[in-house]
């Protein structure tokens, strides 16, 4: 029988539908006896695997000698269902960075462009790098928003192809950009524009400003909308991630795509975290009473701090940023790289609720010498 780490209830409330009141938040025991270094660098969710996909991936290796479509099949149907479309708007990736390197190596060509916000991911520049793509970065709002409407003036100056990426909620501010205006800008803009929206963070909001853009991809070709595994579902390291677009834009995708992506273990686990149902719930209850202690601490300590939709938050650093990421190395806890410009802020993950404790009590003391 599965041995579970029962460690407390979550006291989220109502967040994306999802009850999370009294959810339990239950690690995988694997997880619980790890020790190491604290990872608050990568955005990943510390729960550990749902139950359902451990057991899946124990069982599924007798199947692991065979190309892996008895999984992707059933993987693809069920995140149809789940998206209101068809097996065919589904094309899946080595993680859902690869559906952001396809998308820029698909549109790629002469006098291309990439429209995004600054900061933003990096994948999508770090993709462009080979194809002498032009980037046209245009700053986030003072609210931390995208500016859609710089971004699509920007667009509209630029005959050659367009790709438009815009990470709702966006990393690494955790931000939200209102729906409305990307839905505005998508159902009028021309045809060399593509857009790649990213919602890799998509389960963790809790706003009525925002919902998916997946609702264009019946009738417009030129959107393509990215999913991951790897957060809400504590994939990360399984590499499963998906775009959701039309089946003439995907039919365009899969030519670049790595065939028999994801590997067998990989869609089982999928497969299997989306049918248990608990994970979702669970996964927000412990991002939720995370991310509570970090706000608390950091509002007691006086320290700004963005408002966060996702499983990680930007915090003020004072002082020398690449600084304060060594100073807490040397307390065994990895925070998030330097966002430029944004240099006065760290991003920093958000952890199990323990994980957080500790975090917030090294913070008290780098308070306490001045050094946030
Ligand atoms: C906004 C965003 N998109 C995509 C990714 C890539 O995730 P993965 O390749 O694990 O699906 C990340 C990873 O942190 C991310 O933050």
């Amino acid at each position: 029988m599965e041995r579970r780490a029962f460690v407390r209830a979550g006291l989220a409330a109502g967040l994306t539908g999802f009850s999370t009141s009294a959810t339990a938040i239950t690690i995988d025991p694997v997880v619980a006896r790890r020790s190491g270094p604290l990872r608050l660098n990568s955005n990943e969710n510390a729960l550990g695997l749902a139950p359902a996909a451990r057991r899946a991936v124990i069982d599924g290796i007798t199947e692991a000698n065979r190309y892996p479509r008895s999984a992707t099949g059933p993987l693809a149907e069920a995140l149809a269902a789940r998206h209101g479309v068809t097996p065919d708007h589904i094309v899946f990736g080595n993680g859902s960075t690869e559906i952001i390197r396809i998308a820029v190596s698909a549109v790629a060509g002469p006098r291309a462009r990439i429209v995004l916000a600054d900061p933003t991911f990096e994948d999508v520049f770090r993709y462009a790098e080979p194809f002498g793509y032009t980037l046209e970065r245009v700053p986030l709002t003072s609210d931390y928003a995208h500016d859609i409407a710089a971004m699509r003036q920007r667009a509209y100056a630029l005959d050659g192809p367009v790709l438009a990426y815009i990470c709702n909620p966006n990393n690494p501010t955790g931000t939200l950009t209102d729906c409305t205006a990307i839905d505005d800008w998508i159902g009028s803009a021309p045809e060399n524009v593509v857009f790649v929206i990213d919602e890799a963070y998509f389960e963790y909001v809790h706003s009525d400003r925002y919902w998916s853009s997946v609702h264009w991809v019946r009738e417009k070709s030129n959107v393509i909308v990215v999913r991951t595994f790897s957060k809400i579902f504590a994939l990360a390291g399984m590499r499963v991630g998906y775009g959701i677009a039309h089946p003439e834009t995907t039919a365009k995708l899969r030519a670049y795509v790595t065939r028999n992506t994801p590997n067998h273990l990989a869609g089982v686990a999928a497969l299997a975290s989306l049918e248990d149902e608990a994970m979702i719930p669970r996964s927000l209850a412990a991002n939720q009473r995370g991310r509570g202690i970090l706000t608390d601490a950091l509002d007691d300590l006086g320290i700004g701090r963005l408002p966060s939709q996702t499983n990680f938050l930007m915090h003020r650093v004072g002082g020398d940023l690449e600084t304060y990421i060594e100073r807490m190395r040397e307390q065994d806890i990895s925070v998030g790289r330097p966002f430029p410009p944004m240099l006065g802020y760290n991003r920093v993950s958000i952890g199990l609720p323990d994980e957080m404790e500790r975090f917030v009590s090294v913070l008290r003391t780098f308070h306490e010498r001045g050094w946030v």
